[in-house]
């Protein structure tokens, strides 16, 4: 029987693809979407990385099984992702009307689940996914995500991704060149390769060891991508070859996101990060070596167990150093299983608070003065999405800024060249240089 079908999805660009995946084999089998709350079957594919994410689903399970669909039944419940990973046992303990818990490595199974009326799959199963699930759809957006490696090896003191993601494990480069082609002959000009430890990638086949700086170089061979990107990497994976790929990649886009998470060398240590704050450095010149106009982009978190003023400081002092485009910062929120959350010296909520508070202003400065830096300069802009005002678009900078241009003649998708004209923290007013040009 069909049905129809809503996914709610939480946390990172990689729930984000995985969500993508579910509904194309819910479509595969006849079910159509529709809104969260006409939905017959409601995904929701959740993220376990900070406290606050992962106690939103318990809500959402319980406001969902109090509601009806338009035909007087209740909603199917599916609880997908990394909660249900960490917790199956105790979301079918705590919401036991929920129908399905299905882990992120196990939803190729999810049809099956349903029709069976229910069930739980957290296995972490050899065979992957990948190979069982449908062929991407033919029609995707100007923008499309690409996973080619999950999971993490790199056992953070703070994080719960090795535990709810498993060991890093990366997708032939074969099945990958395959599914970027489908998805640029489904009009996709832009690709991000996703990753828990996305430049960890490695692989077997195609004749040959391929790294992520190998894999890049292919998909940038295909006719017709315009942009290509990928996230996130760690510090220490930054080989030489991905170095060098930003120098001569012409559709390698300049811009990396690369968490630092502190500048205290001592924290850093306890966060088992495997780098200092002078190695990192170091990647970052070697990078602008090799791409001079590259943007940075970070993840911090603030109130790491033990972090003390001087620790803090050295935090802000590497923002003010680095000059990011833009960051992401956390209170630190201390996650079950994690060795930093039996650590001494865990830090009170209105430290972290006021911690977090000056260091967002910090990065917003940073940003600031990112984008009034490329004002005046003139730059290619994929419009994504529709702006607030009539006749107005919005779309993405070569460096992920998001960019306004009031352009009646342009249409979602195209690909534009603006002057930049104004700055905002998080923004930037462009004007559409005429004709109207449709870059790639
Ligand atoms: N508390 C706060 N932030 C965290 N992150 C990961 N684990 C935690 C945690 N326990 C942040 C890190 C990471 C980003 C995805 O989430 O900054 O890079
Ligand atoms: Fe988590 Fe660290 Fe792995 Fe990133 S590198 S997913 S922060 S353990």
């Amino acid at each position: 029987m069909t049905a129809t079908y809503h996914i709610k999805t939480f946390g990172c660009q990689m729930n984000a693809y995985d969500s993508e995946r579910i509904g194309e084999l819910l479509e595969a089998q006849g079910h159509t979407a529709a809104g969260i709350d006409t939905a017959e079957i409601v995904v929701l594919n959740t993220c376990h990385i900070r406290e606050k994410a992962a106690e939103k689903v318990y809500s959402d399970i319980g406001r969902l099984k109090a509601s009806r669909r338009p035909s007087g039944v209740k909603p199917t419940v599916v609880v997908a992702g990394c909660v249900a990973q960490a917790e199956g046992a105790e979301i079918v303990r705590r919401a036991p009307s929920v129908d399905v818990v299905v882990g992120p490595n196990a939803y190729h199974r999810l049809p099956a689940m349903l029709r069976a009326g229910g069930g739980l799959d957290t296995d972490m199963p050899l065979a992957s996914k990948f190979d069982a699930l449908p062929a991407r759809r033919s029609i995707v957006g100007a923008s499309a995500f690409l996973t080619v490696q999950e999971g993490c090896d790199k056992f953070c003191t703070f994080c719960v991704v090795p535990y709810t993601r498993g060991a890093e494990v990366s997708r032939p480069a074969g099945a990958l060149v395959a599914e970027a082609r489908a998805l640029i002959a489904g009009g996709a000009k832009e690709l991000t390769l996703l990753g828990q430890n996305v430049n960890a990638y490695r692989a077997k086949d195609l004749g040959g060891d391929i790294t992520l700086a190998g894999l890049i170089r292919r998909i940038a061979a295909l006719p017709g991508l315009a942009r290509l990107r990928y996230t996130t990497s760690h510090p220490r994976d930054m080989a030489d070859d991905l170095i060098a790929a930003h120098a001569d990649v012409d559709v390698l886009m300049p811009y990396l996101h690369l968490p630092v998470q502190s500048g205290s060398d001592g924290l850093l240590r306890a966060m088992n990060r495997a780098h200092t704050r002078a190695s990192y450095l170091r990647t970052l010149d070697r990078l602008r070596a090799a791409r001079s106009d590259i943007a940075l982009s970070g993840d911090f978190i603030v109130g790491f167990p033990g972090e003390t003023d001087a620790d803090f400081d050295a935090t802000l002092s590497i923002v003010a150093e680095v000059g990011y485009a833009q960051a992401y910062s956390f209170k630190y929120s201390p996650r079950p299983g994690t060795p930093a959350a039996t650590m001494a010296g865990q830090v009170p909520e209105a430290v972290k608070d006021a911690r977090l508070a000056e260091l967002q202003a910090a990065i917003a400065r940073s940003a600031l003065a990112f984008n009034r830096a490329s004002v005046g300069t003139r730059c290619d802009v994929l419009l994504d999405r529709p702006g607030r005002r009539p006749g107005q678009l919005i779309g993405k900078s070569p460096w992920l800024q998001s960019v306004f241009v009031a352009s009646p003649a342009a249409r979602i998708g195209d690909m534009i060249t603006v002057d930049l004209i104004d700055a905002q923290p998080n923004s930037l007013e462009g004007a559409a240089v005429n004709p109207i040009r449709a870059a790639a």
